[in-house]
């Protein structure tokens, strides 16, 4: 049978990932296989995973490249898919904040640097203020120490980012975790076989 296709974040999360996929009973020992392959199968041929950017993870998921994924809240918020969001997986917990340098006078319109440009834009609006948005990729803490920015909209995970370039966190916007996200299309042509995956996962985030 044809496997079914995970497309799989690299980076922080997968490594709380291996585990997860364990207690749901699902072999993804493949992903801890220290080379450079993005497409790996599982051992008993069942599962396939495309190894993506985090970011990236929606695209092939929506295009139907993938039948499942595992997602941030965060890229979901940020653009708007078409996917069915069928169980929210309490790992890669963080969360969207405003910080700024220690002790700074934020302007009531401030210049805000992020990569999250429409999270950054609701929050604001939904205070009724239209800051001044600077795109920027990664690094964001730099933006306010040197004059870019007033403030930042960022993820906090440890904290360890904020604290050791001197910034605080002065708004939380919202938590954070990973979402495993369908192909709508898809689930619906291989329902037998993704629907027992789904409530595997389901179960092993509620035991
Ligand atoms: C993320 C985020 C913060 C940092 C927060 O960046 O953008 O910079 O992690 O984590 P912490 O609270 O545990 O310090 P990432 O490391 O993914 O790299 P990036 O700056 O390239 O986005």
């Amino acid at each position: 049978m044809k496997p079914i296709t995970i497309a799989v974040p690299k980076g922080r999360v997968s490594k709380v990932l291996v585990p997860l996929f364990e207690k749901a009973g699902l072999d993804g020992s493949v992903l801890l296989t220290d080379d450079r392959t993005l497409i790996r199968e599982s051992a008993d041929g069942r599962l396939r995973f495309l190894l993506l950017k985090p970011d990236d993870v929606p695209t092939y998921v929506e295009s139907g490249v993938a039948e499942l994924g595992i997602s941030g809240r965060d890229t979901l918020m940020e653009r708007a898919y078409d996917l069915y969001q069928p169980v929210e997986l309490g790992i890669g917990k963080c969360r969207m904040v405003v910080a700024a340098p220690d002790g700074a006078d934020i302007p009531a319109v401030p210049r805000v640097a992020t990569k999250y440009r429409r999270i950054a834009a609701e929050f604001y609006a939904s205070k009724g203020v239209q800051p001044e948005i600077i795109y920027v990729q990664g690094s964001v803490e730099i933006a306010p120490l040197v004059g870019l920015s007033d403030v930042i909209v960022d993820l906090v995970e440890t904290g360890a980012t904020l604290r050791e370039n001197n910034l605080v966190e002065r708004e939380t916007i919202c938590e954070i975790s990973s979402v495993l996200v369908a192909n709508r299309a898809l689930f619906k042509l291989r329902h037998k076989e993704i629907s027992p995956i789904l409530r595997r996962f389901q179960d092993a985030v509620e035991g």
